[in-house]
């Protein structure tokens, strides 16, 4: 089939690769002409494992194209993508400008019937809204459909997860559209879930929302925990056998970050509040991620008292992981409370610190040397579970600390293994050793 893909953000970038490895046609637009000579040449702006070769062997093939001319790209796609950021307005609710921009872009540009098929998280609603504006400006006698098609990538495994999904979702009043959508997508053999046009707007929502609720509720039993003895670990497993809660997404820590979580839970709040609901839960979800992410500096204040004047070491700056990405990550938080309490820091993260120098500047030391971060600091920060710091010989903390002290807002390292070790360790919703 012949693609277009609007957008070449994580979504659109990920989409487009992936479609065209399956072996359609696939063309992708921005409207940064940057980006797409970077992406032309084959390099990714992004950070996601595997993605690059990918991409070049596409770009060999010749099935994959990047383009900023959007009449090029959608002249004769037969489906085209959109998949432009929503990003957060200051009420919280998302911005609609990209997408309606793409959506009267492609009325303009269409010189065939086409199919419009909405990846970017959208209020419920905006797909009617896409179409008002493409059929408001395109030529007749030419159709356009619409269809909702959330995605559920993760960073750090979204290839993994395009090619073996859960679910796909394709929301639309047209079978049509919804026949030619389950064909493209069939050979990834995932099953497809058709519903109407709004339930596909609001899965997504609902779909991030509960997977927030679920780390916030298990971050609240960390803290009764914490104050009662008993271990979130042992709670978490415990719970998550029985199969209608199920194991994942109990990791107790220091709450979620990213794009996605903290900019959609606030904008659901918002799409409640424009229909008079006020999703009690949901605000609470919210309030607990927000406490959560500056914990560490409040348990740091427990331990030493005054932060004034203590070297504190940062490890990782990532929002999660094998990502670069640092949008809304706890560690942003947490090194501006540390500064704020007239604390030095040095942060350690292998894939981020260009990402994080631009939010945070110059106030903060970096380094890509996990054990140059921990050089006579006073205390160790924990904020992302990386795989150099959970693989670190704990023996690293002793030499190379003044006394070790480890906050460990990921839960990196076993209690048994701590105790073995002459080192003062708080972790989250399990007992301290100090
Ligand atoms: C999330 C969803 O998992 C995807 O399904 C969705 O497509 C995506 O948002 C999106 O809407 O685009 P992502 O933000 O990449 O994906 O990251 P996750 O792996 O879900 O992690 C989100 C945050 O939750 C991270 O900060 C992570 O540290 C935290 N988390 C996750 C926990 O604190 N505990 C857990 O048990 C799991």
């Amino acid at each position: 089939m012949k693609i277009a893909v609007a957008g070449t953000g994580y979504v659109g970038l990920i989409t487009g690769v992936c479609l065209a490895e399956m072996g359609h046609r696939v063309i992708c637009t921005d409207i940064k002409e940057e980006k797409i000579q970077l992406l032309k040449t084959g390099r990714s702006p992004i950070f996601e494992p595997g993605l690059e070769p990918m991409l070049k062997n596409n770009l060999l093939s010749g099935r994959l194209e990047f383009t900023s001319n959007p009449k090029m790209a959608y002249k004769d796609a037969e489906i085209i993508f959109i998949a432009v950021g929503t990003p957060e307005n200051h009420d919280g609710t998302a911005n609609l400008d990209y997408v309606h921009a793409a959506a009267y872009s492609i009325g303009m540009c269409i010189e065939n019937d086409v199919i419009v098929c909405t990846k970017s998280t959208v209020p419920v609603g905006t797909n009617d809204k896409i179409k008002e504006i493409i059929q408001s400006v395109k030529p007749p006698p030419h159709q356009a459909e619409v269809v909702s098609n959330p995605e559920f990538l993760r960073e750090g495994s979204a290839i993994i997860d395009f090619f073996n999904g859960d679910r796909i979702i394709l929301g639309t009043e047209s079978k049509s559209a919804a026949a030619k959508l389950e064909q493209l997508y069939l050979p990834l053999k995932i099953p497809i879930i058709k519903t109407d046009t709004k339930s596909a707007e609001m899965i997504k929502y609902a779909s991030n929302a509960f997977l927030a609720a679920k780390i916030s509720f298990i971050n609240e039993i960390a803290a009764i925990c914490e104050k009662t003895g008993a271990n979130i670990e042992e709670v978490a497993y415990g719970i998550g056998k029985d199969k209608r809660i199920g194991p994942y997404f109990l990791q107790a820590g220091i709450g979620y970050g990213g794009s996605c979580f903290p900019k959609d839970t606030k904008a659901l709040v918002q799409l409640a509040g424009n229909v008079q609901h006020k999703f009690d839960l949901l605000e609470s979800v919210i309030k607990v991620n927000n406490r959560q992410q500056t914990l560490p500096v409040s348990l740091a204040k427990n331990v030493l008292g005054s932060l004034e004047g203590k070297r504190v070491a940062l490890l990782g700056l990532a929002f999660k992981p094998d990502t670069d990405d640092v949008r809304e990550a706890a560690s942003l938080k947490i090194a501006k409370r540390l500064l704020e309490n007239d604390a030095s820091v040095i942060a350690y993260d292998p894939a981020a610190v260009t990402n994080a120098r631009q939010v945070l500047g110059d106030e903060i030391e970096y380094t890509l040397d996990l054990q140059i971060a921990l050089d006579n600091a006073d205390l160790a920060i924990i904020a992302t579970e990386w795989d150099q710091i959970k693989h670190l010989p704990l023996e690293l903390y002793i030499e190379r600390m003044k006394s070790p002290v480890i906050i460990d807002g990921r839960n990196c390292y076993s209690l048994r293994d701590i105790r073995r070790h002459s080192i003062s360790y708080i972790s989250i919703g399990r007992p301290s050793i100090i």
